[in-house]
């Protein structure tokens, strides 16, 4: 059955909505610099400057009814009917409706009663500013006299306190007005020294910024008394609610049109000047934002320039591929989604409230994985950011703020995966760039003040990778923590007060016995990167003690890591295996079936091949793998938050999907494209579309869950868009299926795609030169090269020699056996 709600438009890189009411609000992001926001297809969200919970410029509110109910509305009162081109807040029943969700904007158009409104939002790069350019049409064949209110509410910038503290928030709200412009100026008497100014481009016939009058008390959005009067109130917001609301009048002939635009912006003005008179905020700045857009010409340019970077983006790879789905995800949403999660982490979108988790240490890492290619200066940054993150004994701190860069001291560290993710993401951008300079960048230590003890980013890597051998338990495997990747899987945690994090609570002696199968799988990859590292950098001696350190974990793994018919995932803190056939539930996991593949384990042996064909009977089903099985019926104090939630949610064997990837890789290490194709086909959310009633999230970004089999409700997605899930999946296409591997002396070639391929073609653009690249597939396999030519020379199997900045360079694969 076709998707009733909507429509892939590959060729314009849009998601096309024709029915507002879908499943779920389905959101997009506008920015991608310091300046973000979240838009749903019917113009909710709200705008924030670097961070969700410190610089929040407008409210929204979670969990409300129905979701998504605030906004960047617009208002019509079209005679005797108000309603509202983003169908909410009003709701009236439209005549048409379309939202295009875009790269880095959202283009909402509706038309009532022969009156056509499009709002085109978005944020200029580079800039504090969100622009909603708006078009009013009259496409009747009479006069018509409108009246059009905006809507924004305003946040006081600290999300949590502006969501709980109304004793204090109730009685600090401010404003000025002047030509029509809102400045919103809390706190701007005080410590602040910013501010965000409202304004429309087109002269007004009034404003509003005191809720209660725009709204009235006992009103609500879908009839603010203001718009039922047609007349804004001129209102100046003491305290209370400010908001932003700017009343326009309209005379349209038949067949006329009128564009305007609204301006939305945070000011930053520095602690000098910033009054023009004693409490009159300085608008200097301000009215220069405004200025530059009340020109049209200047909003379509910068409107052309967030299209363009985004033509420029998107050129680094590009694959056509046998199959539509992966080339739309491939190619578009799929890289979109990786720059949403390595902006913004796990800490704002619909699910991730902005005032919770800032930006996750092991989240950070693997989202540089799918980005680097992208912008690897951005990347460099962050990669020097997260490390500083961590602290001289090793551990990281688990989350820090973007705005202060600083470790969130009430989480602290102690999840012992989190420090081994650098290794893969340094080795990432130096294969990316060449850039191995980075590796001598001095950043210190987070719990170090003043730069105390010095730490170059190699430093830093080898901390990461000592902490780990010298923090191994009974079994010689890495000692768990709080947890590893599993957040989940507590092993030292045993809680049975509910007002406690499963994460945090009572560690003791016992910390120094849980270990984790996932985090040795994790380490020996990690070393084999690092080992590999230290090869191109010509030292052999590190290079061997790194080699003798993944002998020491891989030595364990294969004597305490094997189950039988897959590996262990965990000991408990008693010392009893996890993930075992003996356990009468969560016998087999994911995770470590995975990673021990992927650090090497089993490829020899039939090992590997045995695991995933255990994963293939005991996890796979229609909707993806499953994170493990049977499913925990009740709670167990030994094992934590994982069997906390109902069977077939989340950890508790949901398809979670960020660690499917692992296994697509793992399968493909083994040859197996098939099966793995599969696999990717199972999760994707662009091969969702006709059971979208079931999956529920939107069809173009991958959610962080689909319900398990276990569930009450099999195949329904959750937590779309930030997910670890954007980034691995990213990588099986383009590293995995097309086989485009950066690699320190250029590109390495080693394709595995489904034997039903014919061939495949690639545009990789790295290092500055152009790669064009064409796959012929003749006798059916899935993987291994026969023959490998380069500009029509023959080269050695996998290797695609760098070539000089600006070369256009063609390379044939034939695959086969060598
Ligand atoms: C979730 C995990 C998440 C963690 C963050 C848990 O409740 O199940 O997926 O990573 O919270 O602290
Ligand atoms: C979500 C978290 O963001 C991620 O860090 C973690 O690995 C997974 N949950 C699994 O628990």
């Amino acid at each position: 059955m076709p998707n009733p709600y909507g429509h892939f438009d590959d060729e314009n890189r849009e998601y096309v909505i024709t029915r507002p009411d879908t499943p779920l609000p389905w959101l997009n992001y506008l920015g991608q610099d310091d300046f973000f926001g979240l838009c749903t297809n019917c113009g909710g969200g709200y705008t924030f400057f670097r961070d969700a919970k410190l610089r929040r410029l407008t409210r929204y509110r979670y969990n409300e009814i129905p979701y998504d109910n605030n906004g960047r509305y617009l208002y019509v009162k079209d005679g005797g009917t108000v309603w509202s081109p983003t169908w909410k807040p009003v709701r009236t029943p439209l005549d048409r409706y379309e939202c295009r969700h875009g790269l880095g904007y959202t283009r909402i158009a509706a038309e009532k009663d022969g009156v056509e409104v499009e709002m085109l939002f978005f944020i200029p790069n580079g800039e504090t500013v969100e622009l909603w350019k708006t078009t009013v049409r009259n496409k009747s064949g009479a006069k018509k006299s409108l009246q059009l209110f905006s809507f924004q509410e305003f946040c006081s910038y600290e999300a949590q306190n502006d969501a709980t503290n109304y004793q204090r928030t109730y009685s600090i709200g401010e404003v000025e007005v002047e030509d029509g412009v809102i400045y919103h100026t809390t706190e701007f008497r005080e410590r602040r020294d910013h501010y965000t100014i409202f304004g429309c481009t087109r002269p007004l016939s009034g404003f509003d910024t005191c809720r209660d009058a725009f709204v009235g008390v006992h009103h609500g959005l879908h009839d603010p008394c203001a718009v039922l009067a047609g007349q804004s109130g001129n209102s100046i917001a003491h305290g209370w609610n400010p908001i932003g609301s700017h009343g326009l009048s309209l005379e349209l002939e038949p067949g006329a049109e009128e564009s305007f635009t609204f301006v939305l912006g945070y000011i930053e003005h520095g602690k000098e000047n910033k009054f023009a008179a004693p409490f009159v905020i300085n608008k200097v700045k301000g009215r220069a934002a405004m200025e530059k857009y009340r020109d049209m010409g200047a909003v379509d340019a910068a409107f052309a320039a967030v299209s363009s970077r985004w033509d420029e983006l998107l050129g680094v790879i590009h694959v056509k591929t046998p199959s539509a789905v992966l080339n739309r995800m491939g190619n578009i949403w799929n890289q979109v989604q990786c720059m949403a999660t390595f902006n913004l982490s796990r800490s704002a979108s619909l699910f991730e409230t902005g005032i919770g988790r800032g930006m996750g240490y092991r989240d950070s890492n693997q989202d540089l994985l799918g980005f680097v290619h992208l912008v690897p200066e951005k990347a460099r940054q962050r990669l020097l950011d997260i490390a500083a993150t961590q602290m001289s004994g090793g551990l990281c701190f688990h989350q820090y703020q973007p705005l202060t860069k600083k470790g969130n001291a009430d989480i602290g560290g102690g999840f012992m995966d989190d420090h081994l993710w650098l290794i893969l993401s340094a080795c990432a951008y130096i294969k990316e760039t060449g850039d191995a300079g980075v590796l001598q960048e001095n950043i210190g230590y987070a719990d170090q003040p003043d730069d105390a003890k010095v730490g170059s980013l190699l430093d830093h890597l080898e901390l990461s990778i000592r902490y780990c051998l010298d923090n191994c338990g009974p079994h010689g495997l890495p000692l768990i923590g709080h947890a590893d990747w599993n957040d989940c899987l507590n092993l030292n945690c045993f809680s049975t007060e509910p007002n406690e994090s499963f994460q945090l609570a009572a560690h003791g002696a016992d910390d120094r016995v849980a270990e984790s199968l996932m985090i040795a799988g994790l380490f020996l990859h990690a070393a084999n990167l690092f080992a590999e590292l230290y090869d191109f950098l010509g030292q052999a001696a590190p290079a061997a003690r790194i080699r003798e350190g993944y002998a020491a974990i891989r030595r364990a793994v294969d004597e305490h890591g094997w189950d039988g018919s897959w590996f262990l995932r965990a000991y408990d803190a008693s010392g009893n295996p996890v993930g075992s056939a003996q356990n009468p539930e969560g016998k087999i996991y994911i995770e470590s079936q995975g990673w021990c593949i992927l650090g090497g384990v089993g490829l020899e042996d039939g090992r590997a091949r045995q695991a995933l064909d255990s994963v293939h009977e005991h996890l796979f089903f229609e909707h993806g793998c499953v994170l493990q099985q049977p499913a925990y019926s009740g709670y167990h104090v030994e094992l934590g938050e994982v069997s906390s939630y109902p069977p077939g949610y989340k950890e508790n064997a949901g398809v979670f999907c960020h660690n499917n990837p692992w296994i697509q890789f793992a399968l493909m290490r083994l040859g197996d494209g098939d099966r793995a194709f599969d696999y990717y086909l199972s999760i994707c959310p662009a091969a969702k579309e006709d059971t979208i009633d079931t999956y529920r999230g939107e069809p173009y970004v991958y959610s962080q869950m689909i319900s398990g089999k276990d569930a009450a409700v099999p195949g329904e997605a959750k937590n779309a868009w930030l997910t670890g899930c954007a980034a691995w999946t990213f990588l099986t296409v383009s590293q995995g299926f097309c086989g485009i591997q950066p690699d320190y002396h250029g590109l390495r070639l080693d394709p595995c795609i489904p034997a039903a391929w014919p061939e495949f073609q690639a545009i990789r653009r790295f290092r500055g030169a152009t790669y064009h690249i064409t796959v012929k597939n003749p006798s059916g396999c899935c993987k291994g090269i026969a023959r490998l030519t380069v500009d029509g020379r023959a080269m050695p199997l996998h290797v695609i020699p760098l070539a000089q900045p600006g070369a256009k360079v063609e390379v044939e694969a034939i695959l086969g056996a060598a």
